[in-house]
């Protein structure tokens, strides 16, 4: 992988973007290392994944511009359904992936962080969707994700369509992130949720992400079946018998298993 990398560390991986030449903008190459890089993690090892980008300047700039200029339409769907299907698969990841944005989260940038679990912020950072003023729609599901994640289209609606940015204290206030922190605590407050969440049931966590997201498709008497399927099924796992005995013996140490 060209462009990224991945540091697995007491079940967390760390993938980070690495094109710092070009505020870790996402062209072809760095598309398919992210895809890549999710794809190596052994899921029996990694219980929950921080994505972040190199340097203290920026998280993902956006698409490749200079990779874009030329194209036309032909070249710009196969770009939309390349980087779609990467922020998709992020989306679809069984176990939770937290964005850890430390700087520019633009046009593409932002629509990666949309594609995470949670998102945390360093207090430098900034989010938009600045395509417009490029000539084109945010292209890696931005129209479509930013209304589904802060809840609220009339804002959505002037961010997609102004094309302005906004800071970390703006994004936290619209819940476009859960928490902004001084930029040398973003890091550390990451690995700190993610040992938290890797420190659980595995097979809980995943039926959990399965339950929200899928439930999020359907109608509300669909999505409850979801969830009565994922919860009951858990029943019959070794995670689930080790969870509930550790409880009642008094114990603090559980022994999770994975399966
Ligand atoms: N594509 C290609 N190169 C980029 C880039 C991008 N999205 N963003 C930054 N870079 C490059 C710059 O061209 C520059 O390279 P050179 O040194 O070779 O000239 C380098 O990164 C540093 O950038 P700047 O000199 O511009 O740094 P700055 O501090 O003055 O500005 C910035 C930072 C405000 C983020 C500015 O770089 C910027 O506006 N970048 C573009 C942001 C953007 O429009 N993103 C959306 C892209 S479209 C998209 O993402 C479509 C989609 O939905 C899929």
């Amino acid at each position: 992988m060209e462009f990224v990398k991945v540091d697995v560390k007491d079940a967390v991986a760390t993938i980070t973007i690495d094109r710092p030449k070009a505020l870790n903008a996402l062209n072809t190459q760095v598309l398919k290392d992210i895809a890549a890089a999710f794809d190596s993690l052994d899921l029996d090892e990694v219980r929950c994944v921080i994505l972040t980008g190199s340097g203290d300047r920026s998280f993902v700039a956006g698409a490749d511009i200079g990779e874009m200029v030329e194209m036309d339409s032909a070249a710009g769907k196969e770009l939309g359904r390349v980087g779609n299907k990467v922020m998709r698969d992020i989306e679809n990841f069984p176990i939770p992936v937290i964005a850890a944005i430390n700087g520019f989260a633009l046009g593409g940038g932002n629509e990666l962080a949309m594609s995470c679990d949670v998102r945390l912020a360093s207090d430098n950072a900034i989010f938009g969707q600045p395509e417009v003023g490029l000539g084109i729609t945010p292209g890696f599901g931005g129209t479509q994700r930013l209304a589904r994640v802060i809840g609220n289209l009339s804002k959505a609606k002037e961010l997609l369509y102004t094309g302005r940015n906004i800071k970390a204290d703006q994004a936290l206030e619209l819940g476009l992130v859960s928490a902004v922190y001084p930029q040398e605590e973003l890091i550390p407050a990451a690995e700190k949720m993610a040992s938290i969440i890797a420190a659980n049931a595995p097979v809980a966590v995943r039926n959990t992400k399965a339950a929200v997201n899928r439930g999020l498709q359907t109608d509300i008497d669909a999505a409850i079946e979801i969830e009565v399927e994922l919860f009951g099924e858990l029943f019959d796992t070794a995670d689930q018998k080790e969870g509930m005995n550790a409880f009642l013996e008094k114990r603090k140490e559980k022994n999770f298993q994975n399966r």
